[in-house]
């Protein structure tokens, strides 16, 4: 019996109705295509189809495809494995394609709780893993003749292609122009009609950018606006030789168009989009009560239906023959709404449910959902309370569901707020598996291997963060029979790294596809040996015991100091801050490091080991001496980009400073001057949010920020210290104007042009009033004028307006550019034009028309922008956009120096993430007066270092980050 059905012409007009279209109308139903049945009883096709049927059934038999229909009604869901595996071309192999021999390689495959590691050789062929191991390469070029392409991986790590389990991919596309903006609906709250599919955009820039991080599959969710945002559907990244999104679909359900190959066969996975908490309360105004009345409403119908479909089947199946026609009649239509079977298949178990749901109060909610209606759930995502809850997971109905996190992007709302970063070892201890998503394009999915990383350091066991973006995720989309593994029979979905997957700035050599290389013309750069290990990472074990103990809110406070004076032994290295920047200074003979001498906050001995060593022996009265293990001292680095200072969670008003009015928008009160008022971002910190807290028990020791504006007026920024606990603490506000911050930028606001006008008239030298005096200030070269702009275009005006004032003054103009994703196009300009950058963020992305042109770095290009600037003569230094990322400086630090392949000097890399920063923003500091970071075991770019303590010579104290 074959259930294919000839393709359907068009629906044309409703056709006279006649006796025989009343039964045929029940026989299509019967046939268990209801939801064709409607197209049938529209179109040409259905009287062809009725006499066939009619033809068929004259004994008044049960129709087979409906007792197939029905006997397929409990079959589970999934693939027939085995039959799969004796496949031997991919359904996805592109005609053309060669195979290819990977010879030498370390192959990740996986397998054995993801610590298998095979060293040998692949064979791809036909889009499908075809070998492994040792293999003769002489015999498989006698076999595959010349086709066969050779290459030697050279010890390199080769894992499975990474898949991401929480994307936006092509329905949310970058750029975002909002004619591609497609994963939302505001229509209705329950939408399980809904497709992911149907939004996705095949020209989102982010693909190639994507794959040449390593991901080959997504996972394409509808957003979470609605309580059931929709179906959603697995892609793999690549371009297709058919350009149509149909043709990126990885085993997409038969329901896409109506071809159910054979009844007897498992049905495949399909997937389902759920969110509960914030979002959908949100989008329709109301609490999280309506939300999940909403849910069970839907489900209740779901269930109706079901039953309706269960009882249909009983009645259908029950009888042997059937002595008239009308009773075939009286049994009916099989009972299958188009806009409801979608849930229906959820309660027969048949779709992987994707719930994005934050808090403990959700997760319960939909715990007791699933038990209440008896659906099992795929995953939970976001899931910030998981760790908290791990037995409300388990009580979920069908097996535990898994949990896809962000490493460390966390707190930007409430539901975020006790988000921890130790929560995939939290969770894995719990039994729980652990997924890291990127919900691109919130993270760029380019980086997705990086909240494994992330995860890593914070402790999750190696083998399951590799797992947590590969077989794990795979397994958890139901792709795990042919995707997420390197094993024979597996899709050829490879990558070929420069360095172990688990390295900061693990970059691929080369990414293979359905055994087709995506890469071009790969770019990486030779890394050093201590790479190609699994990196050692610091232990957290009491944190991550705290992070439960105070339910996700550990005390952050810094500790009162104790001693006046600590002797430091065992220092590796030591760097301090200088007129001009970084410069390190020696501590001694190598092999042991050095001893620095730190009294009241000031460095009292560095230097010659013996001299320091003496100097210890002769210090009088209580001392501590800590032995660094290999660390390091080093200048504090300095956050900029992000509201830091200005907020605790962004999405909460009531915690944050607001936004300033802009005088392009906005009529500005008179009791502010009018247009001319200026505010000072000092005026609005608020000291001691987590996110400050953080960044400093990292080193991340000050920050500078100005005004939250959403238009072209920024304000004056502040440098202040993130480990302050409130603004008249000596060194909380290091200096409460460093310079004039403006934005010009493509989006909500008047004319790019008009934002270039008022800059020309403030800049003029006739505008009277406070913003009349500081941009006096900046034309006569006293304060930098502070510009976001990303687009090339303006910075090339930017550099013009420069020159226009510079002619009117003879004195030259302080101007930054911040942002500055277009800025390497223009890298000789403004660096012949003195002007500084700052990259924020760091690796680019092309979230807007204006930041499009990207240089994306390595694998796509050998340089970045941050070595395409300095190359110029440009001083650089990079940033971050959201407060919970002012933490991850560190690692932003030396991935810019990894990816700039060993070029830049410790020294300069420090400049980049502080003295750099702060020259190009106004800060004025005596470089004694600098804080400095003491890390134990490694220095502070290093991953497996700790930040011990950090001196602050202002406050004439030594803060202790350990105990
Ligand atoms: C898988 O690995 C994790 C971490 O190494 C370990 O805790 C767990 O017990 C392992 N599971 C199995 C089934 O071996
Ligand atoms: C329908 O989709 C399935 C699954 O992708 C595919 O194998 C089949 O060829 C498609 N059939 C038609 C008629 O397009
Ligand atoms: C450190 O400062 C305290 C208080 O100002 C002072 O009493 C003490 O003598 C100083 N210690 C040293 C070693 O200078």
């Amino acid at each position: 019996m074959k259930w294919d059905l000839p393709s359907l012409p068009s629906p044309s007009p409703p056709r006279r109705r006649s006796r025989r279209h009343r039964i045929m109308r029940a026989f299509g139903a019967l046939t268990g295509l209801s939801f064709l049945a409607v197209v049938f009883y529209h179109s040409q096709v259905y009287d062809d189809l009725s006499a066939v049927l009619i033809k068929k059934h004259h004994k008044h038999k049960l129709p087979h495809e409906v007792a197939a229909r029905c006997q397929q009604l409990h079959l589970k869901a999934g693939t027939d494995v085995e039959s799969f595996r004796r496949r031997s071309t991919s359904d996805r192999f592109e005609p053309g394609t060669k195979p290819v021999l990977i010879r030498n390689g370390k192959i990740w495959t996986g397998r054995k709780n993801g610590t298998e590691v095979i060293y040998g050789d692949l064979l791809l062929d036909k889009g499908i893993i075809k070998g492994i191991g040792t293999l003769d390469t002489a015999a498989l070029v006698n076999t595959l003749g010349e086709n066969l392409v050779v290459l030697d991986a050279d010890k390199a790590w080769i894992t499975p292609g990474i898949v991401d389990v929480h994307s936006h991919l092509g329905d949310d596309s970058s750029p975002e122009l909002k004619g591609a903006q497609d994963y939302n609906s505001e229509e209705e709250i329950i939408a399980p009609w809904l497709r992911s599919l149907d939004g996705l955009n095949t020209h989102d820039d982010s693909y190639p950018l994507s794959i040449a991080g390593g991901v080959t599959t997504a996972l394409v969710l509808p957003g979470s606006g609605d309580a059931i945002g929709g179906q959603a559907y697995v892609i793999k990244l690549r371009e297709t030789s058919e350009r149509s999104p149909s043709s990126m679909l990885l085993e997409p359900p038969y329901h896409i168009n109506n071809s159910f190959p054979n009844p007897n066969l498992p049905p495949r996975w399909r997937h389902m989009k759920h969110a509960c908490g914030e979002n959908p309360s949100d989008q329709f105004h109301h609490s999280r009560m309506d939300t999940m009345w909403a849910f069970r409403e839907a489900y209740n119908k779901a269930q109706k239906i079901k039953q309706r479909q269960d009882e249909f089947c009983s009645r259908a199946l029950s009888k042997k023959s059937w002595k008239h026609a009308s009773d075939l009649e009286d049994l009916g239509e099989f009972p299958d709404p188009l806009r409801w079977e979608a849930l229906v298949d959820v309660l027969r178990g048949r779709v992987k449910v994707n719930v994005h749901c934050y808090e403990a109060v959700d997760l319960d909610g939909i715990a007791r959902l699933s038990n209440e209606f008896k659906f099992p759930i795929a995953a939970f995502h976001h899931a910030a309370e998981a760790y908290l809850v791990p037995d409300v997971l388990k009580r979920v109905h069908g097996k535990t569901p898994a949990v896809a996190l962000f490493a460390s992007n966390a707190r930007y709302k409430r539901e975020a707020y006790r988000a921890s970063e130790f929560a995939p070892k939290i969770l894995a201890q719990n039994g729980i598996t652990v997924l890291m998503k990127s919900d691109h394009p919130v993270l760029d999915s380019r980086h997705l291997l990086y909240e494994a990383q992330q995860a890593f350091y914070y402790g999750l066991p190696w083998n399951l963060a590799l797992a947590s973006v590969t077989s794990n995720s795979a397994e958890v989309m139901g792709m795990g029979h042919r995707i997420g593994y390197v094993e024979e029979g597996f899709d050829a979905d490879i990558v070929v790294w420069d360095s172990h997957p688990l390295a900061l700035g693990a970059t691929p050599a080369q990414v293979y596809v359905d055994g087709i290389p995506q890469l071009s013309n790969p770019q990486v750069h030779k890394k050093p040996a201590n790479y190609q290990r699994l990196p050692r990472m610091p232990n957290f074990d009491k944190e991550a015991a705290q992070a439960v103990d105070y339910e996700g809110l550990p005390p952050l406070k810094i500790k009162k100091p104790v001693e006046d004076t600590v002797v430091f032994t065992n220092v590796k290295r030591m760097m301090v801050r200088t007129t001009t920047g970084i410069a390190s200074v020696s501590t001694g003979e190598k092999e042991s490091g050095g001893t620095v001498i730190v009294k009241n906050g000031t460095v009292a001995c560095a230097g010659e080991k013996a001299l320091c060593d003496v100097a210890a022996t002769q210090l009088q009265g209580t001392h501590r001496v800590v032995d660094l293990e290999g660390g390091s001292i080093t200048p504090g680095l300095t956050s900029f980009g992000s509201p830091l200072g200005l907020q605790h969670i962004e999405a909460e008003p009531s915690t944050n400073d607001g936004t300033i009015l802009d005088p392009l928008k906005n009529s500005i009160p008179e009791i502010l001057g009018g247009y001319s008022a200026i505010v000072r971002a000092a005026d609005g910190l608020e000291f001691a949010s987590r996110d400050a807290l953080l960044a400093f028990r990292v080193g991340v020791t000050s920050a500078v920020t100005a005004p939250k504006s959403k238009g072209f007026y920024g304000g004056l920024g502040v440098h202040f210290s993130t480990g302050a606990s409130h603004a008249l603490e000596e060194g909380a506000v290091l200096q409460e104007v460093t310079a004039v911050h403006v934005a010009v930028r493509r989006t909500g606001k008047p004319s790019v042009s008009t934002q270039i006008a008022a800059l020309r008239r403030l800049l003029s030298g006739k505008v009277e009033g406070a913003v009349g005096g500081y941009f006096a200030q900046v034309r006569s070269g006293h304060i930098p004028l502070v510009v976001e702009a990303h687009s090339a275009d303006i910075i090339a005006t930017l550099l013009t307006l420069k020159q226009h004032v510079e002619v009117d003054t003879r004195v030259p103009l302080k101007l930054t550019i911040t942002g500055g994703a277009e800025a390497h196009l223009l890298a000789k300009e403004i660096g012949a034009a003195s002007v500084g950058v700052i990259l924020s963020p760091s690796r680019p992305f092309p979230y807007l028309w204006e930041d499009r042109r990207i240089l994306p770095g390595p694998p796509l290009t050998s340089q970045t922008s941050v070595t395409a600037l300095l190359d110029q003569g440009v001083t650089v230094g990079i940033g971050c956009q959201e407060i919970w990322d002012a933490r991850n400086l560190p690692f932003d630090l030396r991935w810019a120096a990894i990816d700039a392949g060993g070029r830049l000097s410790e020294e300069e890399i420090i400049a980049i993430g502080s003295s750099n920063i702060e020259k190009l923003l106004g800060v004025e500091r005596d470089p004694d007066s600098v804080e400095l970071v003491v890390t134990r075991g490694g220095d502070i770019l290093d991953t497996h270092s700790r930040v011990a303590a950090v001196i602050s010579p202002q406050r004439g104290a030594i803060y202790w980050l350990e105990d």
